[in-house]
């Protein structure tokens, strides 16, 4: 093993196997590793921008590229540049066209900018533990979340790559609802941080859509 990640979830290290970097993901919960590994292996395999899966230990851990770059929640919170906003819209867009379902599509789930690296100008995805079928606005809408309140929170930067993400979203895919899905995850982040300043955020998202937070709730 050559290092830990950071996680909260399950154990993920970087390896050394056969001569190249590799990712072993050791699962606390036993149904989902065969279910990440399936998901990676489709989504890999439609050219998706995801890790390629290597090996699969049934109900235990799997083995997948690493993917070099940096983490999108310190590239963000360093440098909040509009691209950003631009290519992970196209990320998610193309992830929800590939997998429909009955009534809307296959989510990432656990739409957080840890989830995710930046390599080449492009976001690459990680951690399809909580995927499922919903709505796209759902995993727009936490990621928007995590974007804003993730360190420095609400900054007019961040408010702008927000609302170029749904735009351009919106233009290469249906979107509804994200103001609400956006104000579900806010009262959720509150709270688990036990931080009531974000409900107050979360009602100007009711009332006024995103537009609203560029208001001062003090
Ligand atoms: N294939 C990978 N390449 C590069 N970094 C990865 C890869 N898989 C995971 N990571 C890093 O490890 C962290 C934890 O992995 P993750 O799959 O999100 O586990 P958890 O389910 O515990 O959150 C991620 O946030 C990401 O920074
Ligand atoms: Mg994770």
């Amino acid at each position: 093993m050559e290092s830990r990640f950071d996680s909260k979830k399950n154990l993920v290290y970087k390896a050394r196997c056969r001569g190249s970097l590799c990712v072993l993901k050791w699962f606390r919960r036993e149904e989902a590793a065969d279910r990440e590994f399936a998901l990676l292996d489709r989504a890999h395999g439609l050219g998706l921008r995801v890790p390629r899966p290597l090996d699969l230990w049934p109900g235990r851990a799997i083995l997948m590229e690493f993917i070099p770059g940096e983490n999108l929640c310190d590239l963000i919170n360093e440098e909040p540049s509009l691209q950003i906003g631009l290519r992970l819209a196209e990320w998610y867009a193309g992830f929800h066209k590939a997998f429909p379902s009955d009534d809307g599509v296959l989510l990432k789930g656990d739409s957080i900018l840890r989830n995710f690296v930046w390599r080449g100008g492009s976001p690459w995805g990680v951690d399809f533990e909580e995927s499922r079928p919903g709505k796209p606005a759902e995993d727009i809408g936490e990621i928007i979340c995590s974007i804003l309140t993730t360190d420095p929170m609400f900054t007019w930067e961040k408010l702008s790559l927000s609302r170029l993400l749904i735009d351009h979203y919106q233009r290469l895919a249906p979107l509804e609802g994200v103001e609400d899905a956006l104000a579900w995850a806010l009262r959720e982040t509150a709270r688990r941080r036990r931080e009531p300043s974000l409900l107050a955020r979360a009602c100007l998202v009711e009332k006024m859509g995103l537009e609203g937070l560029a208001e001062d709730p003090s």
